[in-house]
């Protein structure tokens, strides 16, 4: 049996009515594009991270991007952000105009390191743009000080951290802004791309509504220079019916985690710690260890698939060469990318495949 790093055909399978019905009320409504289901859904989702307004976007990639325009931010501004992270979270800002500039992540949470805000500060800086990375929240209470301090914005990558708590808040509510990805692997996935913007400023969601669609606020006429970015009909009525079952897979997924945590706590993988004060959703279920392509190849002759997310640093990727970072500079973020891997974390994962997963990281680190 072999078991994959990620499944969404099992889901599909156990959720096929409800798909299909979500994906026939569309397509016999006679409107495929920004209707009602995309309304609905941007009220659910928005109300769900305890924000007032939600615009759906194209991806989470442009989310980000069009969540940093309507910001204002654009060239000769620096964004803060780390290098442990997607690369569009990167691509994003260099769209803009504007230039990323890395904080290294704290080597437990690895997450966005908050004491050394400071170093990168300059009087070009608009914005720091946390990534609440694998599933939970970076230290918002610290970032939201700081950006105050320095008047900058905050604008919150929660691509992969839908559903999760800070300090009782949901990811979302946290900064001025949030960029939030669908990716079908993403704890609420689509059946395709999407994303969306949520804040409680509506002068910034009315700009994304604005940008997503031409730079236009009226029926022809552009207003600004804008894009076409708008999540479609078809996803976010499918998005609406899945929205139903997101916290019972939340569950699920911190159940695994628990799971994990319990077979393989001594085993030589350092594993991963819910920080204090965070309702961590196990997007990834991210382990570390100096032998990480070993292993790999041991559980691939087992039949079990994991997945590296990130290998490469992005500070040192051809692409952002021009930034000026070298190897060395964010050393907790090049170490990372060297040690970690993610053990297979989905809802429909079943205790008997977790249990063979355990069993074979047990023989193999034995
Ligand atoms: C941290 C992070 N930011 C941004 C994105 C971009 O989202 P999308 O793939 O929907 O454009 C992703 C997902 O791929 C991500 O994991």
């Amino acid at each position: 049996m072999s078991i994959r790093v990620w499944d969404y055909q099992r889901e599909y399978e156990e959720y096929r009515d409800e798909i299909l019905a979500a994906v026939d009320k569309v397509f016999s409504s006679g409107r495929l594009i920004l209707g009602e289901s995309v309304k609905n859904f941007e009220k659910e989702f928005a109300s769900y991270c305890g924000a007032a307004n939600g615009v759906g976007v194209n991806s989470g990639t442009d989310a980000l991007f069009l969540g940093l325009k309507a910001l204002d931010i654009g060239p000769g501004d620096e964004v803060i952000t780390v290098s442990n992270t997607a690369v569009p979270t990167v691509a994003a800002i260099v769209s803009t105009g504007a230039t990323p500039t890395f904080v290294d992540v704290d080597p437990d949470s690895c997450l966005m390191d908050v004491r050394k805000l400071e170093d990168v500060l300059t009087d070009r800086t608009k914005c720091v743009l946390p990534v609440h990375l694998y599933g939970q929240c970076a230290d918002m209470d610290v970032i939201n000080l700081y950006a105050q301090a320095h008047h900058l914005k905050v604008l919150d990558d929660c691509a992969q951290s839908a559903g999760a708590l800070y300090k009782g808040r949901r990811c979302g509510s946290l900064g001025d802004v949030a960029a939030f990805s669908f990716y079908p692997t993403k704890i609420l996935g689509a059946y395709g791309d999407g994303g969306m913007v949520v804040s409680d400023a509506p002068d910034i969601t009315d700009r994304v509504r604005s940008l997503r669609m031409y730079g236009m606020s009226g029926e022809y006429y552009a207003g600004e220079h804008g894009y076409n970015s708008r999540l479609d009909e078809v996803q976010a009525e499918i998005l609406l019916t899945k929205m139903e079952h997101v916290e019972r897979w939340i569950e699920r997924r911190r159940e695994l985690a628990n799971e994990y945590g319990r077979r393989l706590v001594g085993s030589g993988l350092r594993l991963p710690q819910e920080a204090e004060g965070n309702y961590h959703t196990y997007y990834v279920y991210v382990v570390r260890h100096r032998l990480r392509d070993w292993i790999i190849e041991e559980l691939m002759k087992r039949d079990i698939f994991v997945n590296v997310s990130y290998p490469y640093p992005i500070h040192t990727m051809r692409a952002y060469n021009y930034l000026g970072y070298k190897s060395g500079d964010l050393p907790v973020t090049e170490d990372l990318t060297n040690t970690v891997f993610s053990l297979p974390m989905y809802p429909t994962l079943s205790d008997e495949e977790q249990n063979t997963i355990c069993d074979a990281l047990e023989d193999i680190l034995s």
